[in-house]
C-alpha cells in the first residue's frame, strides 16, 4: 500500500513545507516514487520555494471542479512529483476542501509515496491532512510553545488513526537555550528522529526558489534533512550522494580510482 506521510505541526512558520519539499526531492533522488502535494491550501507556499509559481492549474481548480487532479500534478526539481496549491486568493474562494479526500485518493493509485505539506493548526484542512495520512512527521522548534502546540497535533492525529512517524526538532541552535531532545520526546512521548540546525543556506535557497538539498547539498541542513530521509525511506545514507555539485575533476579523479 502506499505511504501517506502528513507534514505537520501546531505552530506555522516551523519549517513543515521547506521539509516536506527537501525530504520529497531526496527521497525521489534515492529512486522513490513520490509526490508532494501542498495541503495548506490557504496559505500555500510549496510552489514559492521550489520556484514552481504560476502553474496554469493547481489544486485550487481541482478543489473548485475546474480540473482533474491529473491535470495539476509537475515535475519538480529531482524528478519528485509536485501538486502546487495555487496562491490567488479569487481561486481560493471558490476551493471545496470536502473534495481533497478523493483527489488523495486518486493520487494514491499513481506515487509510492505521498508526502501532505500540512497546514499548521486545527481548522478542518489541517484535520483532513492529519486524518488522510497513515503517517504523521511532527515538526516543532526547540522551544516550550511549539513543543505544546505539536501535543495536540500529535494527540489529535492518534485520535484519528494516525501513527507518528517522528518527531522532527528544527531550527536547532548552540545558544544553550532551546529544549534538550530528551525532554522534548518526554513531553510528546514519542521519538525524535530527526535534529535540523538553524541554518542561514535554508532561507538563501528559498530566496532563490531552491530547494537547499540541491542548492547547498553540503550545508548542516541540507545534511540532516538527507539523512532523515533515508530513514523514511528505509535506505542507506550515502555520503557521497550529498556531493551532487562535485567538480568534474573530482568525478574523473573517482572513477579513475574504481
Ligand atoms: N533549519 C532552518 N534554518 C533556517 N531557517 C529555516 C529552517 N527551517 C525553516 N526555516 C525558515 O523558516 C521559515 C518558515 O519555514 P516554512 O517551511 O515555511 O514553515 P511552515 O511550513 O511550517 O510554516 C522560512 O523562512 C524558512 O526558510
Ligand atoms: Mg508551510
Amino acid at each position: 500500500m502506499a505511504r501517506i506521510i502528513t507534514v505537520a505541526s501546531g505552530k506555522g512558520g516551523v519549517g513543515k513545507t521547506v521539509l516536506a519539499a527537501n525530504i520529497g526531492i531526496t527521497l525521489s533522488l534515492y529512486g522513490k516514487d513520490v509526490t508532494i502535494l501542498d495541503a495548506d491550501i490557504a496559505m500555500a507556499n510549496l510552489e514559492l520555494i521550489l520556484g514552481m509559481e504560476g502553474m496554469p492549474i493547481t489544486l485550487q481548480h481541482v478543489l473548485s471542479g475546474e480540473a482533474s487532479v491529473e491535470e495539476a500534478i509537475y515535475t519538480g526539481p529531482g524528478g519528485v512529483k509536485i501538486v502546487p496549491a495555487g496562491i490567488s486568493l479569487e481561486g481560493l474562494r471558490k476551493v471545496n476542501p470536502d473534495l481533497l479526500e478523493n483527489v488523495l485518493l486518486s493520487i494514491l493509485e499513481r506515487t509510492e509515496i505521498l508526502i501532505l505539506d500540512a497546514p499548521a493548526g486545527l481548522e478542518k484542512s489541517a484535520i483532513i491532512a492529519l486524518a488522510s495520512a497513515n503517517e504523521l512527521l511532527l515538526v516543532v522548534n526547540p522551544e516550550i510553545s511549539s513543543i505544546t502546540d505539536g501535543l495536540k497535533t500529535k494527540m489529535v492525529a492518534e485520535r484519528l488513526g494516525t501513527r507518528l512517524l517522528g518527531i522532527v526538532v528544527n531550527r536547532v541552535t548552540s545558544s544553550g537555550i532551546d529544549m534538550a531532545k530528551k525532554e522534548i520526546e518526554a513531553i510528546l512521548e514519542g521519538r525524535v528522529i530527526a535534529v535540523i540546525p538553524e541554518d542561514p543556506e535554508v532561507r538563501k535557497s528559498a530566496a532563490f526558489g531552491q530547494p537547499v538539498v540541491l542548492r547547498s547539498p553540503n550545508s548542516p541542513a541540507a545534511r540532516a534533512i538527507k539523512q532523515l530521509a533515508a530513514k523514511i525511506g528505509g535506505v542507506k545514507y550515502v555520503e557521497e550522494y550529498a556531493e551532487v555539485k562535485e567538480s568534474p575533476i573530482k568525478k574523473l579523479l573517482k572513477i579513475f580510482r574504481r
